[in-house]
């Protein structure tokens, strides 16, 4: 269903909260990486030139109901202004005095971050008193949070229920070119699906068998794949309990037309220590001491061959313990191989945008989602709580 959006709602002298998300890394207390901030320039910018009031607030990582200094937003509001071009207000709570007093200094066209909501416990809970605290400083809401959508918190879902609510645009444009994956993608739909854990992803997987031509596993989840098919993985993460839905898996795809595809060699190691010794091995042939941390040069040549011929490709999660070199390589270089004729690519999820730069392939890719976990949830074919709760149009 079609939801409102900033477009569809007078916003002048307005106080405006938009729910964005700023879930960066930090380093040296610093933006390490601003893609998610460049993303809410287009609602942000459209707000303040119309002279609203505008009131950000966002989460920075898993902060346990209280506040940590490490996960204070304050770096990002200073990058903020930066990209922004003009100053960016901080105020060091999300609700109560503190960010009223910032509230009610806010002229038209200004702009203010507040504090990490997840310093309230009451945010992943999605307490109805913290919702109606955040209420009380705005007019209006907004969500332009594309990678919060699949949460129902307060600043998510609570605060929604009770203020005019509408959709950001970036919250708009990922919901029109995930949806269309869904809907009508052109074939050969092929799905690349890694990260350690297959427990994570097997709603998703379910739904995709049904959709798409070919399912390429990859990461940590491939081996569980395997162990189900009897191969002996040696040391490799598996998830001993999920060989049986792997099973399932398997046999869904075979009788529903979708090919599965495993990786056929491995990167082992003896460890995960930086400057373990490594070799390549056929995925049957993981020794017993050792454990795969990547997929070997085979594989990369096998997926190389059927995303070249792809129409429609989406991938979500690295194929390798991406963030340590030499296990990074498979990621890599199957990212080189993402076809760029014409063919609709979208890629979810932190590490696999991160993959798809290092590989030089940024720009030739149609959509880097900013959201892993609420672009695999829509896959799945599920509501999205964040979305849902916003006026249809
Ligand atoms: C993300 O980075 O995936 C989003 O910001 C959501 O974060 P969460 O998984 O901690 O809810």
């Amino acid at each position: 269903m079609l939801k409102k959006t900033v477009r569809d709602v007078e916003v002048k002298g307005r106080r405006v909260l938009v729910r964005v998300d700023f879930n960066v890394p930090l380093k040296d207390g610093k933006v390490a990486e601003d893609n998610r901030l460049k993303a809410a320039l287009p609602t942000v910018r459209n707000l303040c030139d119309r002279g609203a009031r505008v009131i950000l607030v966002s989460h920075l990582g898993r902060p346990k109901g209280t506040p940590e200094d490490q996960l204070r937003l304050l770096p990002v509001a200073v990058r903020l202004g930066e990209l922004l071009g003009r100053p960016v207000m901080y105020a060091g709570d999300s609700v109560g005095p503190v960010a009223e007093q910032a509230v009610e200094k806010l002229g038209p066209g200004d702009v203010l971050l507040l504090e990490n909501i997840r310093f309230h416990p009451g945010e992943t809970k999605n307490d109805p008193e913290l919702a109606r605290q955040l209420a009380s400083l705005c007019d209006i809401y907004v969500n332009d949070a594309f990678g919060t959508v699949h949460r129902a918190h307060a600043s998510t879902v609570g605060v929604a229920t009770l203020r005019p609510s509408v959709a950001g645009f970036l919250v708009e444009r990922e919901l029109e070119v995930l949806t269309r994956l869904l809907k009508n993608p052109d074939h050969p739909f092929v799905v690349l699906i890694g990260g350690a854990k297959i427990s994570d992803k097997i709603g998703v997987l379910e739904n995709l068998i049904g959709l798409v031509d070919a399912l390429l596993i990859g990461g940590g989840m491939a081996n569980t794949f395997l162990a189900a098919k009897g191969y002996k993985m040696g040391r490799s993460l598996v998830e001993a309990d999920k060989t049986e839905v792997a099973k399932n898996l398997l046999s869904s795809a075979g009788v529903r037309g979708c090919r599965l595809v495993l990786p056929v060699d491995l990167v082992v190691a003896e460890s995960r220590e930086p400057g373990a010794t490594h070799r390549v091995a056929a995925a049957d042939a993981v020794p017993a001491d050792w454990m795969a941390l990547d997929v070997g040069p085979e594989t990369v040549k096998l997926f190389a061959g059927l995303l070249k011929d792809a129409r429609t490709v989406f991938w979500n999660g690295p194929l390798g313990l991406f963030e340590q070199p030499p296990f990074d390589a498979g990621t890599t270089a199957v990212a080189r191989a993402l076809p760029v004729n014409g063919a609709t690519t979208i890629v979810g999820g932190g590490d696999t945008a991160r993959a798809v730069k290092r590989a030089g392939m940024a720009d030739k890719i149609t959509h880097v989602s900013t959201g892993g976990g609420a672009s695999l949830m829509l896959l799945e074919g599920k509501v999205l709580p964040g979305v849902s709760v916003l006026q249809d149009k």
